[in-house]
């Protein structure tokens, strides 16, 4: 009767909370009333105010009035509890802390699956590049040596070959065979390279 929910939903915060009245009439010794079973509500007879704080329950308000042999009391008990959202054919119940879990579950799938698709679409576009520029002389699985000077581009990270790149854009490698280098790192924007380097981790 005196169980209220409230319902605040936005995008992410959800809250629920409820409010129960218990009392007590005429009683006499104010040192037991802590102990005694309460009246009324969520108490119904079976609880104290002790084992409805035990429940999680907070003491909102006592109200105290004289009766015709002790004192009567009226308890209002406020809880937050767990929102619990049931489906309409009234089968599934989370709790805010479940709500939380899915919302974070959720985002980590998204991201997952935003990075694979990123990662696919590198690698396609990659190997088009790969192909195109750069197999002749760095092998069909990268494995090569270009003109025995180069690395294998398959044992370089990521790192490695940006520095590299910008070094024969920027002519700051000396080798004597940097300049058949140069044109390709000059035409290499950073996108194309990380395309080509998760392409080349394909081939590993
Ligand atoms: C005409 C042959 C040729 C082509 C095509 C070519 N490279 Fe190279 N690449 C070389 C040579 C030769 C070197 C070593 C040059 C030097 O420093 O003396 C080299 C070096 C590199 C290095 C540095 C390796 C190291 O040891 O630090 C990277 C990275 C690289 N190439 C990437 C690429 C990529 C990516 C492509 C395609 C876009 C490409 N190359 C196309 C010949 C080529």
């Amino acid at each position: 009767m005196f169980k209220q929910t409230l319902l605040l939903a936005s995008s992410v915060a959800l809250l629920s909370a409820s409010t129960t009245m218990c009392f007590k009439k005429e009683h006499i010794d104010p040192s037991t009333i802590e102990t005694v079973k309460l009246e009324g509500g969520e108490c119904g007879g079976n609880l104290s105010s002790q084992d409805m704080q035990r429940l999680g329950y907070e003491v909102g308000d006592i109200k105290i009035s004289a009766g015709d042999t002790g004192l009567n009391y009226i308890y209002i008990f406020k809880k937050d509890e767990p929102l619990a959202t049931v489906t309409t054919d009234g089968k599934m119940i989370l709790t805010k802390e479940d709500l939380k879990e899915k919302l974070i579950e959720l985002q980590d799938e998204q991201k997952a699956e935003k990075a694979e698709k990123e990662r696919v679409g590198n690698v396609a576009r990659g190997k088009e590049l790969y192909t195109l520029q750069c197999v002749k002389c760095h092998g069909e699985k990268a494995e090569l040596s270009a003109y025995n000077v180069a690395r294998p581009l398959n044992t370089l990270s990521f790192d490695q070959m940006e520095i590299a790149i910008t070094d024969y854009d920027l002519g700051l490698r000396k080798g004597s065979y940097a300049f058949l280098m140069k044109p390709y790192a000059n035409n290499m924007a950073v996108d194309n390279l990380k395309a080509v380097w998760a392409y080349i981790q394909t081939l590993k």
